[in-house]
């Protein structure tokens, strides 16, 4: 049951000096998740993938999404689409997982549709008075691509993606994202609320205690900093030690000193595209809610193409992977205690430092966008 009331949200609303978290029950109820899927999953942009995952016409990928079967593809024309692949004959499911076909067969009664969604083929129809073809297509899902990655907007409402974007595109130009090429590091299923997740992934503050031994000596938490901006995003930056400057020297971020470099940088697209360049490479946490304590987390390290083709690197790009696991298993103790505590009921809300400013930040836009219209 919703225990929705507006009441209960000012505390998080206040400057930061003086704001709180969320209340514990926006992280544990199952009101305020349905509430979440309609006025910010469905009405929002979420990404399904890359385009780098479909680089060919004939190629496609699955996606589940809040109970929507969708299918990521490239047509033979070359374009992208994602359309729902849901047979529209019966509603059997078309295909599954990844793959490369020239058509999409269904398994039920060999209906057959071409890659645009149109439908080609339906065996035994031509005694059904008005059957057109034309009227069973599969549905296209709305769709934008920002820097390579594939966003959906399910209510088709949402106000285009890329102009909201711009500045954010401006401040990651130099890294050139739009280029790179998703491989595969680690699946999660997670049992805590998504936006523990998020609240986790933009901000270095934890680097002290749960990353002390691997990213505090790499990129200590008290040089973290959130850059100022109003659009639907956070940018974390999290300049390199002294002791450990980055290996690759890359753009250069606004905010910083001249003799800062960005380090790592975390950066999240409400409300839950996670993404986290550095030196040479995007690490990409692309969760996918199944209900109030529950998501799957997959996890991918975006490389430049020639790196990732070059054999000679693989053990290069092998130690990344490592690396971002066993950041991420740190993360999950610390995910899930926190999910434990906010069931508690000795647990109401806290206080923020500055360094969790991208945390105030995103709870803003939360409250604005879940309340009432
Ligand atoms: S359900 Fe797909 S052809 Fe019948
Ligand atoms: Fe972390």
């Amino acid at each position: 049951m919703t225990r929705w009331n507006p009441d209960d949200f000012t505390s998080a609303l206040a400057p930061l000096e003086r704001a709180t978290t969320l209340p514990a029950y926006a992280f544990t109820d199952d009101g305020i998740y349905e509430r979440e899927v309609e006025r910010l999953f469905r009405a929002h942009w979420l990404c399904i993938g890359r385009l780098d995952q479909v680089p060919n016409p004939g190629d496609w990928r699955t996606v589940d999404l809040l109970g929507e079967r969708l299918v990521l593809v490239r047509d033979l024309a070359g374009e992208v689409r994602v359309l729902s692949r849901i047979c529209q004959h019966r509603a059997a499911e078309l295909v599954s997982g990844t793959g490369h076909s020239r058509s999409f067969q269904c398994p039920y009664h060999a209906w057959t549709y071409r890659l645009d969604g149109t439908l080609g083929g339906a065996p035994h129809m031509e005694r059904v008075a008005g059957f057109d073809r034309a009227d069973c297509a599969l549905p296209r899902i709305r769709h934008e691509v920002w820097e390579g990655f594939v966003f959906v907007n399910l209510d088709g409402e949402a106000e285009p993606l890329g102009p909201q974007l711009a500045p954010l595109a401006t401040m990651l130009d130099g890294y050139d994202m739009g280029s790179l090429v998703a491989e595969e590091t680690a699946t999660y299923p997670s049992d805590f609320n998504w936006k523990v997740l998020v609240d986790n992934f933009m901000e270095a503050y934890h680097h002290i205690a749960t990353h002390r031994d691997t990213l505090e000596p790499l990129f200590p938490a008290a040089a973290s900093h959130v850059l100022d901006n109003d659009g639907p995003y956070s940018v974390l930056v999290m300049p390199s030690s002294p002791d450990h400057p980055p290996s690759v020297r890359v753009a250069k971020l606004p905010g910083l000193a001249d003799d800062q470099q960005p380090g790592l940088v975390a950066a999240v697209v409400y409300p839950f595209h996670l993404f986290a360049p550095s030196g040479d490479n995007v690490a990409w946490y692309q969760l996918l809610p199944e209900s109030t304590g529950r998501f799957t987390l997959r996890i991918f390290n975006c490389f430049r193409k020639d790196v990732l083709e070059d054999p000679a690197r693989a053990e290069d790009r092998e130690r990344q992977h490592a690396i971002l696991r066993i950041i991420h298993e740190q993360d999950i103790a610390a995910c899930e205690a926190v999910q434990t505590g906010l069931e508690s009921g000795h647990f109401d809300r806290g206080r923020l430092s500055h360094l969790e400013k991208a945390i105030w930040e995103f709870n803003r836009w939360w409250c604005a966008r879940l309340g009432d219209r």
